[in-house]
Parts: structure tokens; sequence; C-alpha cells
């Protein structure tokens, strides 16, 4: 086995978090579809997917490590909210404690002195980046424009606004 048990048992988490992360995302979808709010759905819904492949990274990653794969239990998402905002902001949060979680496996492996985990979980390392400034973007978008404003939030969307705000590599046509 090329990992230590202790950094093992992390990722077998994180395949877990990035799960739920992906059910949360479309729940988050779900509300701005139901609100006829498409683009917001459709950003969610991409987002739902790119967590999924977060996953699979990981789970390619234990694999690859000849690690001990155990795919955890992953708790309801939460389902309706208050205000575009309330929905947002959920995004935020949930980016802010999957960047916590990595940063945490990366401690591990650097501690491990585990070259393999520490390269391959440098690319989520940038991914949380350019997550954690698109989900923190739109929540400035949707307090600037207000509940009635959505469609501005949206026109932002359309136009490319979060490829612009994360450097060049998010936005809808990169999801
Ligand atoms: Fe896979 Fe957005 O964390």
């Amino acid at each position: 086995m090329l990992i230590s048990k202790k950094l093992n048992t992390g990722l077998n988490d994180q395949v877990g978090h990035e799960l739920f992360a992906s059910h949360q995302y479309v729940a988050i979808a779900t509300y701005f579809e139901q609100a006829a709010l498409l683009t917001l759905a459709k950003h969610y819904y991409a987002q739902g997917l790119e967590e999924r492949d977060h996953a699979m990274r990981l789970v390619k990653l234990i694999l690859d490590s000849d690690g001990d794969l155990k795919i955890p239990a992953v708790p309801a998402p939460k389902m309706g909210f208050k205000s575009s905002l309330e929905a947002v902001q959920l995004a935020l949060t949930s980016e802010l404690r999957v960047t916590a979680q990595i940063n945490a496996l990366q401690d591990q492996a650097i501690a491990d002195k585990d070259h393999l985990s520490r390269n391959a979980l440098e690319w989520f390392v940038n991914e949380q980046r350019e997550e954690v400034t698109s989900a923190s973007t739109l929540v400035q978008m949707v307090k600037r424009a207000g509940e009635s404003g959505m469609f501005f939030v949206e026109q932002f969307l359309k136009g490319g606004g979060l490829a612009e705000a994360d450097g060049g590599e998010g936005g809808e046509g990169a999801a």
C-alpha cells in the first residue's frame, strides 16, 4: 500500500464529502429551477457533476495507491431555501468546508512524506481556489442584485462573468 492508513481513512471520508457536495449542488439547482432561474440551475447542476468527478478522482487515487476503498454513507442534503441568497451562501459555506478538508488531507500527505498523494491532492487545492472564488462572487452578486434583481445575476452568468472572476477557468462554458 502506497498510502498511510490515516491518509487512506481521510481519503475514504473525502469521497463521501465530495458525493455529499454533489447532492447538495443538485438540491440547490432544483431550487433555482423551480424559481425559473434556469441559468443558475444549469450552473449548479454542472457543479454537482464536478463534485461527483472529484469523488471519482479520489476513488482512483485510493485504488492506484493500493489502498482500501470504503465509500461512506452520505447524509441527505438540505432541500428548499428561503431565498436565493441562502442557496448561494450554502454553496460558499460548503466550498470553504471542503477547502479545509482538502488542506487537512494535504497536511497528512506532507507529514507522511507521501509525494504521490501530495502531488495528486495539489490538483484539489487549485480546484478549491477556483470554486471558492466563483461561489464568493455569486454571493456578492446576489447580495447586490437582491431577490427582485436575480435576472441580472442570470445575465452575469450567461455572459461568462464567473470565468472572469476566477481567472478564466470557470463560467458556464467550463462549468
Ligand atoms: Fe470538490 Fe467543490 O469541492
